[in-house]
């Protein structure tokens, strides 16, 4: 891995998402969360300030980059609740199966590499009563907006650690073994091809 996606990549990942558009977004879907929380490429922390501590008893934020991950130690502090680095990918969690309540998402599911297997994956280690929550930003609804995804993709992936802006969400979500419950989508503002947001609620389907 070369210096620029070390060390520097992290930082404009984490500058990217630190939007005031994602933070509402972020206030919307966190509070969901519940019980043993599995995060699912927990970033810089930006969704940690946005758990109820009320509801979390513990969190295992799954990231694979270090780096990234070092750069939520001041978030991590103010916490209320315990929290526990994983440093793994999604396509291989390394959790029981069916021991976690909660599995949060957020702006990730367009970065990993092989988001199905992932989505299986989330899926193993919830309990069959447990939620996945999502929020995420995809493909658009809009033929126009649609081409300009296409065309943009190559060089968006290269230049924004592998984020991709055309993946399908809700059909991942449901490749991934997962049924809808609740699902709601807008253009935040922005760049129309990086801002169509998909955000809601599933669950695994038994
Ligand atoms: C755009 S950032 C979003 C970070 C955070 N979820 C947020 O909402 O701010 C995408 C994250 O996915 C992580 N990621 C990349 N490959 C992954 C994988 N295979 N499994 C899990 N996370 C991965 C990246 O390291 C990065 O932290």
């Amino acid at each position: 891995m070369g210096l620029y996606s070390k060390y520097l990549m992290p930082r404009i990942v984490d500058f990217a998402c630190r939007g005031e558009p994602n933070r509402r977004q972020r206030e919307k879907v966190v509070p969901r969360a519940a019980g043993r929380v599995l995060e699912i490429g927990a970033g810089s922390g930006l969704n940690l300030p946005h758990y109820d501590p009320g509801k979390v008893e513990h969190l295992f934020a799954l990231e694979p980059s270090a780096e990234m991950w070092a750069m939520s130690g001041e978030l991590q502090r103010k916490v209320e609740f315990t929290t526990q680095h994983v440093a793994a990918g999604a396509e291989a969690i390394p959790l029981e199966s069916a021991t976690v309540d909660t599995v949060l998402v957020t702006y990730s599911l367009c970065t990993i590499p092989n988001p199905t297997p992932a989505l299986e994956e989330m899926r193993r280690v919830l309990r069959l009563d447990g939620e996945l929550v999502f929020c995420e930003h995809g493909l658009a609804p809009d033929a126009g907006v649609r081409r300009w995804q296409r065309r943009l993709n190559p060089i968006w992936k290269r230049m924004g650690g592998g984020c991709n802006l055309d993946r399908d969400i809700p059909g991942l979500v449901r490749d991934g073994g997962f049924d809808i419950r609740e699902m709601q989508t807008m253009y935040l503002p922005g760049l129309k091809p990086a801002t169509y947001n998909y955000w809601g609620v599933a669950s695994p389907r038994p």
